[in-house]
């Protein structure tokens, strides 16, 4: 079947579908994303990629060229046209074409794509009861990593970095202190406590970050939003991941050290079964 995409208010089969080489989000990364969760048919917390959006646009002072209730329809329609029951929905937003200058165009006309990429049993990947082995990198990124820009080219050499050693993902870390996996946020458990980095330029604020996080305090969870290192890590009890795509990831090693018992601990799976949980209750 040929996927329906939808670009700047029309939707198309995937290969009629066009953006122009004068792009600013092809030239210069001038751009932002979302990638929103769909399970069951439904969409993860739209609400939240729908709010990050509009921070992101405007700390780059780019038009925003759809309303909320507007994006949640073509959400929506994408999901329907597509037949997706799990899966994930991306969105980006460019300023648009421009003939090539740095500087902002003076009366930036934004291009809009959103496509569906299809993920059958997204919630019940294997890795969850095996975990997932990461790496530690420097983090070489821009410093405004809370605005969701589309450079993933850093993140991308990360995750090759990961494979070329074995492992499945990257933990990146600066002034000694992790900041974030590469395409996720990075947490550990130590005595019941979970750690992870508070919020700040450094890390993107994930939108499954502050879900969980509320999650954990209603289950009376202690939460600690500090920076810790691969040092502490490596002596966690437990460690995890959190994003729209993974969920609640366990992290099994890190830097060939295996984390607690080496196994999936028993807070990271209690964490994964109430977020999917929860998250379903009020999907859309
Ligand atoms: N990545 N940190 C970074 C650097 C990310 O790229 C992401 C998300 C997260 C988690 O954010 P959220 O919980 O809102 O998904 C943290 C998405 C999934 C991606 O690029 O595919």
């Amino acid at each position: 079947m040929t996927r329906t995409v939808y670009v700047n208010g029309d939707y198309l089969p995937e290969d009629e579908a066009k953006v122009s080489v004068f792009d600013r989000g092809f030239l210069f990364a001038d751009a932002v994303y979302e990638v929103t969760s769909v399970l069951g048919g439904k969409l993860i917390d739209f609400d939240g990629h729908a709010t990050r959006l509009a921070r992101s646009l405007s700390e780059l002072d780019m038009p925003n060229p759809i309303a909320k209730e507007d994006l949640l329809e073509v959400h929506r329609e994408l999901v329907r046209a597509n037949g997706i029951e799990d899966g994930l929905i991306y969105l980006q937003i460019t300023r648009g074409a421009a003939d090539r200058d740095f500087a902002f165009p003076e009366d930036p006309k934004p291009t809009i794509v959103l496509f569906t990429q299809s993920k059958p049993g997204l919630a019940d990947n294997p890795m969850a009861s095996t975990g997932m082995k990461v790496i530690s990198i420097e983090d070489q990124r821009w410093g405004r990593r809370d605005i969701k820009t589309v450079q993933l080219l850093y993140p991308s050499m990360g995750k090759m970095m990961a494979k070329a050693a074995g492992a499945h993902d990257a933990w990146m870390v600066e002034d000694g202190e992790v900041t974030e996996g590469t395409s996720n946020n990075a947490y550990i458990v130590k005595n019941g406590r979970i750690i992870t980095r508070h919020l700040g330029h450094e890390i993107l604020h994930g939108i499954t970050r502050k879900a969980v996080l509320r999650f954990a305090r209603e289950a009376q969870m202690e939460v600690e939003e500090r920076p810790f290192t691969i040092e502490e890590a490596q002596e966690a009890d437990e460690a995890f991941i959190t994003s729209a795509s993974s969920f609640v990831m366990p992290v099994v090693e890190i830097d060939g050290k295996a984390i607690g018992t080496g196994k999936p601990g028993r807070t990271v799976a209690r964490l994964r079964e109430i977020y999917l949980d929860e998250s379903r209750k009020t999907a859309v």
